[in-house]
């Protein structure tokens, strides 16, 4: 037993120090792993989210992060003996559910063999304890983050009444002030072409979104439900349901990829929502967004959507006194109802609940 304890240290050990050379450029590695952020982390006291905290997941084993849940699938690999070396850890990250039928990890995999192995030095180099080891890269990491200075040491601003803040600098307004409205205004210039659009997609989106925006598990469907909206359930997609393409231009760019959001470039999100288009059957293969073409791009449901005119309407701005009762000739109809829309949960008994809204 002990012999074979320290017959394994040393093999860490020795493994150890093989792995640290192989590292063409951790900083690469680290990049590459961004794609796998919406669902891991890493760092100290690294949480587990939708998949594992992957903090000194080569030296944990698999199946390793405490208090995650892994799936069936996954703990019958385990007990199968599956263990992470350079070799099994290459295959698994090429393609997760060829690897473990049914594992939780709905990702299609990284296609490129260089980009695998990056990714696989950079795991291995971060310890338990969710830190990289004193490279050159890291040190300059730590710099950065010196720790602030305390509230009570900072000067009181003199200005305003409240001698609260600063003025905000142009630069923290530009980086806030990122909407952009149907007519265009807000878009940056740049370009994308359905083609760039469907490499940004794989890699970034896909995996939640699915290949073809059919949404994986529970993840949102971006595509499909054309002529869906007046059905009992309705499927409101991007082409079947919003009004303008700024809306989702912004959006992406906003709030995409989840979990790593703003790390698209200008062009990436020009490209991505070329390709969602595509997907949406609203353009062909070979189209390519613009800021110059963008405003002539009408999504189908776009007349359906009206302005909000409730404040111009006579009831707030003449009638002092509004009505309270019997204020329709006819009966009202109901035209929806919550159980369907899926809003309320299921009970025992449907009839006679004070729970459930009709
Ligand atoms: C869509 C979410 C998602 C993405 C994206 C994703 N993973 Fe995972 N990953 C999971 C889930 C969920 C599990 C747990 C698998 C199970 O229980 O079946 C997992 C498990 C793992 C494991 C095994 C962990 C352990 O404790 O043994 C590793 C290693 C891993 N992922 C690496 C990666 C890498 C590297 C990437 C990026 C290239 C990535 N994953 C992208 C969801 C994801
Ligand atoms: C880790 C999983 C994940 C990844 C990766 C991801 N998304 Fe999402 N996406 C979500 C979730 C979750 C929501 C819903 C968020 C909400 O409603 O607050 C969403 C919502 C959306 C929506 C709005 C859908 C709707 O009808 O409301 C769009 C559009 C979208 N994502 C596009 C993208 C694009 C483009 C990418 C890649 C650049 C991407 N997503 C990557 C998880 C993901």
């Amino acid at each position: 037993m002990l012999r074979s304890l320290s017959l394994r240290l040393l093999l860490v050990v020795a493994c150890a120090a093989a792995g640290a050379p192989a590292v063409a450029d951790v900083a690469k590695g680290e990049k590459l792993y961004r794609q796998c952020q919406g669902c891991h982390s890493i760092g100290p006291d690294a949480p587990n989210g939708f998949g594992p905290q992957l903090n000194g997941v080569f030296e944990r084993g698999p199946g390793g992060a405490e208090k995650y849940s892994y799936s069936a699938a996954f703990n019958r690999a385990v007990k199968q003996g599956m263990r992470w070396t350079d070799a099994s850890l290459d295959e698994f990250l090429t393609a997760p559910l060829n690897y473990i039928p049914e594992t939780r990890m709905a990702y299609p995999g990284v296609k490129n063999r260089e980009d695998r192995q990056e990714i696989i030095a950079y795991l291995k180099l971060v310890g338990p304890d969710g830190e990289l080891p004193e490279t050159e890269k890291v040190k300059a990491n730590r710099k950065r983050k010196q720790p602030r200075p305390l509230a009570a040491e900072a000067e009181i601003p003199a200005h305003g009444v409240l001698h609260l803040g600063r003025v905000a600098l142009p630069e923290e307004i530009a980086a806030w002030d990122i909407d952009i409205r149907p007519d265009g205004q807000g878009l940056p210039e740049g370009s994308g072409s359905v083609i760039d659009g469907t490499d940004v997609y794989e890699s970034g989106c896909a995996a939640c979104h699915g290949i073809f925006g059919e949404g994986m598990g529970r993840w949102p469907v971006l595509a499909g439900g054309h002529d869906t909206l007046t059905d009992d359930r309705p499927e409101k997609t991007i082409g079947s349901y919003w009004p303008y393409l700024s809306t989702v231009f912004d959006y992406v760019r906003r709030a995409m990829p989840f979990g790593n959001a703003r790390s698209l470039s200008d062009d990436d999100v020009y490209a991505v929502t070329a390709y969602l288009l595509y997907l949406n059957d609203q353009v062909d293969e070979d189209f390519v967004l613009t800021s110059e073409n963008f405003t002539s791009i009408r999504l189908p449901n776009e007349g359906n959507f009206i302005t909000d005119t409730r404040l111009a309407e006579v009831k707030t701005t003449v009638a002092s006194d509004p009505c309270m009762t019997d204020c329709f000739d006819e009966p009202a109809v109901v035209t929806q109802r919550a159980r369907i829309l899926d809003v309320t949960p299921d009970k025992d008994t449907d009839e006679g609940s004070s729970a459930t809204i009709d």
